[in-house]
């Protein structure tokens, strides 16, 4: 006999006997805030069917969908996080846990495309390790608390798209790393970097998210961006981007990312200019400063691990 089952339960016989059913299933672990969020999910998941009422059909379907989703991810693509980036939750989890409330920088979803280990540079860099079309860009910047005390040593990872579009774990004609490199803060918290400026790009469409995005007739694209992640022993880590494009482009960003405060101002430069030594005009520049706010140094998990292979023949 099955000890779990009181004498007194029922058997199912009709839709509103499912959730109590279910929920008391679940009601027996010891871990209280898996139970508090499995509580909430089925509530809601079982909510949100009794109003769509789905057909068999589009149940399968939809479970097709998801199994895609999980064979379209491996080392080098991460379809799993770009279906939460396009529906919206990668920016609904940023927003509930970093608010801003501090002082410190908004953040921004971390994206599908972050690869841990990127080169480590020293200030001054270029992080175009291959042939990369696209204008000149310095990035010069600040890390500081709210209160404008310089951060030394804190670590900002930068990465970006090639202005084709595609991040180099996407495009086997990019160098390992390309567009990506980890740099840190001098004594007053200063960091300057060299890239390219960044262009807005689509994000990939060839899998299920793709077939969705179509379906729903939205645009695939992602305003021009580079992203951050700014890290320091006793502070919260930031994960951000700094974003370059028009309103129109910033108001459809295909993953709700973009937000006012964290726009950066790119300059155009027509002609040489002693601050910028070595920069061939036209080039561009963007300064930004970054706050930080004490707490835990963590960073997250990259959602890939490495870059796409080329196979011929
Ligand atoms: C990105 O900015 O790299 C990104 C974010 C979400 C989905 C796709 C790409
Ligand atoms: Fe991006």
């Amino acid at each position: 006999m099955n000890s779990h089952i009181s004498p007194e339960a029922k058997l199912i016989s009709k839709e509103a006997d499912v959730t109590p059913t279910v929920l008391a299933a679940m009601s027996r672990g010891d871990d209280p805030r898996l139970k508090q969020i499995m509580d909430a999910m089925v509530r809601h998941l079982h909510a949100f069917l009794l109003e769509a009422r789905p057909t068999e059909a589009e149940f399968e379907y939809a479970l097709r969908w998801i199994t895609a989703v999980g064979q379209a991810t491996n080392e080098a693509h991460n379809e799993t996080v770009l279906a939460a980036d396009v529906l919206g939750a990668s920016t609904l989890i940023d927003l509930i846990n970093n608010d801003g409330m501090q002082g410190e920088t908004l953040s921004a979803l971390l994206g599908p495309f972050y690869r841990g280990g990127a080169p480590k540079c020293v200030n001054g860099d270029c992080i175009a390790r291959s042939d990369t079309p696209g204008s000149q860009l310095y990035f010069t910047g600040r890390v500081t608390d709210p209160a404008g005390r310089p951060v030394e040593g804190a670590t900002l990872d930068v990465w970006q798209a090639s202005p084709v579009g595609l991040y180099e774990n996407q495009d086997e004609t990019q160098d390992d790393f390309n567009l990506r490199g980890r740099f840190t803060t001098d004594g007053d918290g200063n960091f300057h970097f060299v890239s390219v400026k960044p262009a807005g790009y689509p994000v990939p469409t060839d899998g299920p998210v793709g077939d969705l995005l179509r379906a729903q007739k939205r645009t695939p694209m992602r305003p021009a961006h580079i992203h951050f992640i700014v890290s320091a022993p006793g502070y919260k880590t930031l994960v951000t981007q700094i974003f370059s494009d028009s309103h129109e482009a910033l108001v459809n960003d295909v993953v709700f990312g973009a937000k006012q405060q964290i726009v950066g101002k790119f300059f155009r430069h027509d002609s040489p200019d002693p601050e910028f030594p070595g920069a061939e005009a036209p080039f561009y520049s963007c300064n930004y400063h970054f706050k930080l706010v004490e707490g835990q140094s963590v960073l997250p998990l990259p959602p890939i691990s490495g870059k796409k292979v080329a196979h011929h023949g």
